[in-house]
């Protein structure tokens, strides 16, 4: 059975982009099935650190098909952007290796501006989105009113809907007092786009049951993270898709009998960008630490939006949650380089919730807010790890830690990241 679902078991960010490179060395196919450009996946390959926001991390290997499946929202420029600075690295991209669903969601200026005024309006209790225009894109496709790839193939009938779409949203930015959107810039700048990528496009239901049916393997590459998810995660502060296990199913058009591994991508402590209760957060001198200063680029800074990276310790609880959505097969944990040094290192294995310690995060943003996590402590490593290839090259105390997150969420480590590079992965 030739599907592998790579999902993040935390808030986004647990360095999915780096492992699906990894597993996509020995797949025919790579696959985006939910989000849009609100993900950004780091991926260092030498000296060339790649990072995709829209893309496949697949495109990076070649001989590797990257699809953007229908359970996505695509900015046609930012894609064709991105495009652009993927090829000023070195990367060949055109419609052998890049095919886009046509059944995938279009991400319009309205969808943005909308996103930015939602924002605005939330004031104090904002979700800190990435303001990329998924959550208003989202609601289109539910409500039954969006734009589909589809329907840049027919680029006159494209400017129509979308200079119609657009001056809907200037009558509601212009009764809210905001800047209106350019429509004629706008428009010229789509249809632009839409003939651009026209090539690309292609009926990916069809294109699966083929490529499945002759054996090919696939990694679906999730983005975001279950504490994100629009069900499972800590609503509101979400995002607007389900980027779980179930997500790839219904996001790339494959029955779930195809797939033989869900790897759970989790970073050694825990970190989440925008609001929403986050029990483990540290303040001050040990958050600072695991956050990193920013000179380099694997330090806590957002890919996407540069935001400085909420940072704590290691929550088995939101782990062990994770993997009863998504039925993790496999977990991959990245950053132990980073734990390094650290005299001693706390996991969360339980939460105290107004007296009552639970297993599992609670299903209310209200009751997680309350959760008080309970720790145990374990002894940290003082020896630089970013070299190690084997399990035996890590200090005890390193595959200890490995071993008792492993027990505390009941699924086996695949492999650990000890740097950001391709080879900097130790297998288990
Ligand atoms: P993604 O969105 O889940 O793909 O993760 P991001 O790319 O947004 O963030 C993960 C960051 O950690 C990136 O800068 C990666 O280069 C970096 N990274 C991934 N694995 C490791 C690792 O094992 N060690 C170190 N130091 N950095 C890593
Ligand atoms: P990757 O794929 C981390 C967060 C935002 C915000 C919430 C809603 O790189 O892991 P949205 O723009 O989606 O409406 O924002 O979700 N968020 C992410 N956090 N990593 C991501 O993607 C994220 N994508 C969205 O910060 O809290
Ligand atoms: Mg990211």
């Amino acid at each position: 059975m030739p599907m592998s679902i790579v999902v993040g078991a935390q808030w986004g960010d647990e360095g999915k982009g780096r492992f699906v490179d990894w597993l996509a060395q020995d797949c025919e196919i790579v696959a985006r099935f939910s989000g849009g450009d609100n993900a950004g996946h780091t991926i260092a390959l030498g000296d060339e650190v790649y990072k995709m926001h829209l893309i496949p991390s697949g495109i990076l290997n070649p001989g590797t098909v990257a699809v953007m499946g229908n359970g996505m929202v695509i900015n046609p420029v930012s894609m064709l952007s991105e495009m652009e600075r993927l090829r000023s690295q070195g990367v060949e991209i055109s419609p052998e290796n890049l095919i886009v669903s046509d059944r995938a969601h279009i991400i319009t200026p309205a969808h943005i501006a909308l996103d930015k005024l939602k924002e605005y309006q939330r004031g104090d209790e904002s979700i800190g989105t990435t303001l990329k225009g998924i959550g208003p894109a989202y609601l289109d496709k539910v409500g039954r009113s969006g734009l589909r790839v589809s329907m840049m193939t027919d680029v006159e009938e494209f400017a129509e809907d979308l200079t119609e779409k657009l001056a809907q949203a200037n009558a509601i930015l212009e009764a809210a007092s905001q800047p209106l959107i350019d429509v004629e810039v706008a428009v010229a700048e789509y249809v632009d786009a839409a003939q651009q990528l026209r090539p690309y496009i292609q009926d990916t239901v069809a294109y699966f049951a083929g490529r499945l049916h002759e054996g090919a393997r696939v990694v679906c590459e999730g983005a975001q993270g279950s504490l994100l998810d629009v069900d499972f995660g800590s609503y509101p502060f979400v995002t607007s898709s389900n980027p779980t296990a179930g997500g790839a199913i219904t996001g790339l058009g494959v029955g779930p009998t195809h797939v033989s591994q869900v790897l759970g991508v989790a970073k050694a402590f825990n970190t989440r960008v925008g609001g929403g209760p986050m029990p483990t957060e540290l303040d001050g001198e040990l958050g600072d630490r695991l956050r990193g200063t920013g000179e380099q680029f694997w330090d806590e800074f957002g890919t996407t939006t540069g935001r400085k990276r909420r940072c704590g310790w290691l929550d088995a609880v939101i782990l062990r949650y994770s993997a009863a959505i998504n039925g993790f097969t496999h977990l991959a944990l990245t950053k132990l380089d980073i734990l390094s040094g650290f005299e001693e290192l706390k996991i969360a294995v339980a939460y105290e919730i107004d007296g009552q310690r639970v297993e599992y995060p609670p299903s209310t943003n209200t009751d997680l807010a309350k959760a008080v996590p309970i720790y145990e402590t374990m002894p940290g490593w003082q020896e630089d790890v970013s070299g190690a290839r084997t399990p035996d090259d890590l200090p005890q105390a390193a595959k200890d830690y490995i071993q008792r997150i492993s027990e505390l969420c009941d699924v086996p480590v695949l492999a650990v990241g000890v740097g950001p590079e391709r080879s900097q992965v130790v297998a288990f």
